[in-house]
């Protein structure tokens, strides 16, 4: 994707000097305490480059002082030592907490300061929970694997939230789609319930649709929209297609539009179906019961065995949503690679060929690897990496009971394997690009490119304007580079 506008790079040498500020009327203050020199510096320059004027030094003429991780009390404090020297009749500026700087930062200009963005200190309210501060991209918050929005009776407002994101997915809806899955995921990043509409206050992307649907939710404990959505023949049959191996919502959509309802149905054409979608609908039932962990555990020594037969010195890292320490998955994710750049070409077929002869792959498709450089923002799912999507016949101990077969005693069960076979230069972008949350990795994307002006994928991250790919050792020299605070995957569960 081409940049829709060039960006001024942060901190570079033609970023805009404090006279050339294009909005006369602002002038920031950063008050450092709390944020730390070289936070400071970073932030001035980002600043600078979008035209914002800056002042170093607090004086009578700055119009808003911007606070990180201060209280309201501590806020006024700082400023009431300062005011006493001005002259009198000078009017205080706005103490602001950071999320007006960032916000007006994403927005280009300076965004109007609401209450939420004051550090101000607020007269109790009684019996309402107060507003928390949540910042706008998942990747610059917490969201742990278990929150406090999911629920023991019927469906969360998480969830409510997401079978509507779902449903826009479905009928190809992106900007629906995204607007719920960022309500939704804000849900998992809070430190409390939500029990009173109130507490959406001031919450990014939630937008008068999601509070709608929160609404109906706390007051009635349903919402006729998202019943009417889960009970509707459209969704459930697309929910049933997509889930196969091999169908995306596009082959979905074409055979609901023919007139194709279930799985009997499709078998029943079997021309219409690849290679891939064969399989999937043969192994349909294994395949929608989830992977556990001993089942994850016993994958990863035989894959491991495999590796290490194929190629000795070869790693296997477990990835996807079992690394973010999900007990359960659709399929398992591993990457291999090798310390030394190269000898990881050509290993995957090995590795195959290795775990054929033991009779343990029912299905699989290799992909060659590819030139990365064609590779968009756009397609965030997608790399060029050497992979193999496959179906493994996992042994089950005896005694067992999985859900899958109809026998007693299933004597192996069929699951999910993704293999990935990485440069060792490029593997803490793969790493980081396959831990997901798929939410997260969208997010990180549009945060690397919206606020920094860079390109983030599974391969690396390019600087369009430099012409130059950052190099990283580690998933925490990504976050470095891109001014975010490290997570680590278990707090990735956006
Ligand atoms: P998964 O689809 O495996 O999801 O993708 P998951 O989080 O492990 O959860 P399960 O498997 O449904 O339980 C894991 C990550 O890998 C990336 C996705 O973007 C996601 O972030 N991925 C997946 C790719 O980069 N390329 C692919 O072809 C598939
Ligand atoms: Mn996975």
């Amino acid at each position: 994707m081409l940049p829709k506008r060039r960006r001024t790079r942060v901190g570079s040498p033609g970023a805009a000097a404090p006279s050339a500020a294009r909005f006369p009327g602002v002038a920031i203050y950063l008050a450092e305490p709390r944020m730390g020199r070289s936070r400071r510096a970073f932030l001035t320059r980002l600043a600078l480059s979008k035209g914002f004027r800056v002042l170093d030094a607090y004086s009578p003429e700055v119009t808003h002082v911007v606070m990180e991780q201060t209280s309201a009390e501590e806020a006024i404090c700082w400023q009431e030592r300062r005011v006493a020297a001005f002259p009198p009749g000078c009017t205080h500026p706005a103490l602001l907490d950071i999320s007006w700087f960032t916000e007006s930062m994403a927005a280009g200009q300076p965004v109007p300061v609401e209450c939420r963005h004051r550090l101000e200190v607020a007269m109790p309210r009684k019996g309402l929970p107060s507003p928390v501060w949540m910042p706008s991209y998942a990747c610059q918050r917490r969201t742990p694997l278990t929150h406090y929005n999911t629920s023991l009776s019927g469906p969360s407002l998480q969830e409510a939230l997401e079978t509507l994101a779902e449903a826009a997915g479905f009928e190809g809806s992106e900007g629906r789609f995204l607007s719920f899955c960022r309500a939704a995921s804000v849900l998992k990043a809070l430190p409390s319930p939500v029990t009173a509409l109130s507490q959406l206050q001031g919450l990014p992307h939630f937008g008068e649709h999601s509070c709608r649907v929160v609404q109906e939710l706390l007051e009635h404990g349903v919402c006729e929209e998202v019943e009417r959505v889960r009970l509707s023949e459209r969704y459930q049959t697309m929910k049933l297609f997509t889930q196969i191996f091999g169908v995306g919502v596009r082959t979905a959509d074409r055979w609901y539009r023919e007139g194709l309802r279930t799985l009997d149905d499709l078998r029943g054409q079997p021309q219409r179906l690849t290679q891939q979608q064969k399989a999937g609908l043969q192994h349909y039932q294994d395949l929608s019961a989830l992977v556990q962990r001993p089942d994850l555990e016993a994958l990863q020594q035989v894959v491991e065995a495999a590796v290490g037969q194929a190629l000795p010195g070869a790693t296997v890292t477990l990835t996807g949503g079992f690394r973010r320490g999900k007990l359960q998955g659709h399929d398992v994710d591993f990457l291999i690679t090798h310390p030394e750049e190269g000898r990881e070409a050509g290993l995957l077929p090995r590795v195959m060929c290795c775990l054929k002869k033991q009779g343990l792959v029912l299905y699989h498709q290799h992909h060659r690897s590819e030139d990365p450089t064609h590779l968009t923002q756009q397609s965030h799912t997608m790399d060029a990496f050497e992979r193999s999507f496959c179906i493994f016949r996992l042994p089950q101990p005896p005694g067992s009971a999985v859900g899958g077969h109809q026998r007693p005693c299933p004597a192996w069960k069929a699951v999910r394997v993704d293999l990935v076979a990485v440069p060792i230069s490029q593997f803490p972008f793969a790493l980081l690009g396959w831990t997901g949350s798929r939410h997260f990795e969208r997010e990180l994307r549009r945060f690397s490119w919206k606020e920094r002006g860079l390109l983030l994928n599974s391969h690396g991250l390019f600087d369009p304007e430099q012409k130059t790919f950052f190099h990283a050792a580690s998933e925490e020299d990504i976050f470095r580079h891109l001014g975010l605070e490290y997570l680590p995957p278990e707090q990735r569960n956006a």
